[in-house]
């Protein structure tokens, strides 16, 4: 089976940026951006050059900076400024984009812009037009096309692709679809564009339902080839899509016949760093690099992870640059725990030995969450067994 390229679009350093009390220095962005190459991401959104001097300076010096074939983008609005200063930003990027666009909704239309649809592809064309005059690649965002009409959203695409644009951006900025929803709009556009098949299609979903993967996922199912999304998936109110997420759901389902060029095994680290230079802890229950992700606690799953890991795994946890699996012991735990992580720690318990500790170790789990390798030592003392050394 033949698998086709996803393209990875990383704007942790610009959607991702906007969580409140995230913001970060160009050394810090550098040092993000030098990771995000190594993990072999396709586009880094490097920031907003118009949005603050800080964020022109960063986009600058992570272009200088990225000396592989990875896309550097800068975001605007429709606006001629904005688009003049990303260019200036962008110049010494090896490969620039520029990441144009307006709201095309009914709501924009008329709250935002007190504007009409004709006037907004007039001003989307305008935009795209003049960003072409400064750089090839020039992308743009239908913003709030999760709620917008396709047949409208249809509309201005081939009205942008007749000046060249060369990604048509989706994003379901309120988060508002559904999978099937956003998979349909993705497949309406694919049909219904004269010219469709010159551009690449970009999902970009927000998380407001908890539906920002499950949607990225029906759109390149249906025809889309890049996935925006951020480290953690940190960004905006709920965030946008996790990588981490997108790309092992592609690689754990070959059958879809999709992939991305990302270094899996650089997952967790990366997570590690991201949520370090932001400030921002992972929940321990997040797919893939959270701290519990490949923790097993409870004894009927304890003991099929030890008797076969995939029992209860799906992936291989060495797959994300996690080392191990981890048994944990609390008081849902049972003997074939205690006896793993017994002789983990030294001691290789008899089934008569193991009858008596675990009684022993009941009592510790109840006023303990969580029993730690040192608490063993007093389990097997307090137990009054005399065990051979593992
Ligand atoms: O969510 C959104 O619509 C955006 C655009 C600026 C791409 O972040
Ligand atoms: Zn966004």
């Amino acid at each position: 089976m033949n698998t086709d390229k996803v393209q990875i679009f990383d704007t942790t350093l610009r959607d991702g940026e906007q969580v409140p009390g995230c913001k970060l220095g160009t050394e810090q962005k550098l040092i993000i951006a030098e990771r995000l190459e190594l993990l072999g991401v396709d586009v880094i959104e490097a920031g907003f050059p118009i949005s603050s001097p800080g964020d022109f300076r960063s986009v600058s010096e992570i272009g200088k900076l990225i000396k592989k074939d990875i896309t550097i983008c800068g975001l605007t609005r429709a606006v001629k400024k904005d688009i003049e200063v990303a260019a200036e930003a962008l110049k010494f990027a090896k490969k620039p984009r520029i990441h144009t666009g307006i709201g095309t909704s009914d709501s924009h239309i008329k709250y935002k812009f007190n504007s009409s649809k004709e006037t907004i592809i007039e001003k989307a064309v305008a935009a795209v037009t003049y960003a072409k005059t400064f750089v090839e690649d020039v992308e743009f965002f239908a913003e709030d096309a999760g709620r917008t009409d396709n047949e409208f959203l249809a509309q201005i695409c081939e009205a942008l692709i007749k000046v060249g644009v060369t990604v048509l951006n989706i994003p379901d900025t309120t988060g508002y679809c559904l999978p099937e929803e956003y998979g349909a709009k993705i497949k309406y556009l694919k049909e219904n564009v004269t010219g469709i098949h010159k551009v690449t299609l970009s999902c970009h979903c927000h998380n407001d339902l908890g539906l920002a993967t499950a949607n990225s996922i029906a759109g390149v199912v249906n025809g889309a080839r890049q996935i925006e999304c951020t480290i953690n998936g940190i960004g905006e109110r709920a965030g946008n899509t996790s990588l981490e997420e997108v790309v092992m759901i592609l690689r754990q389902h070959p059958s879809l016949g999709l992939d991305t060029g990302i270094n899996s095994k650089l997952l967790y680290d990366t997570s590690q760093m991201v949520s370090q230079k932001m400030g921002m802890d992972v929940q321990a229950n997040k797919a893939i690099i959270g701290a519990n992700a490949f923790a097993h606690s409870s004894g009927i799953h304890q003991d099929g992870v030890i008797k076969n890991r995939e029992t209860y795994e799906i992936i291989d946890p060495s797959d994300v640059g996690v080392e191990e699996s981890s048994i944990v012991l609390t008081a849902r735990s049972g003997r074939a725990a205690l006896a793993y992580r017994a002789k983990l720690v030294g001691y290789d318990l008899t089934k008569l030995q193991l009858d008596i500790a675990y009684q022993e170790f009941l009592k510790y789990a109840d006023i303990k969450k969580e029993v730690k390798d040192v608490d063993i030592h007093g389990i097997i003392t307090n137990s009054n067994i005399t065990v051979q050394q593992a």
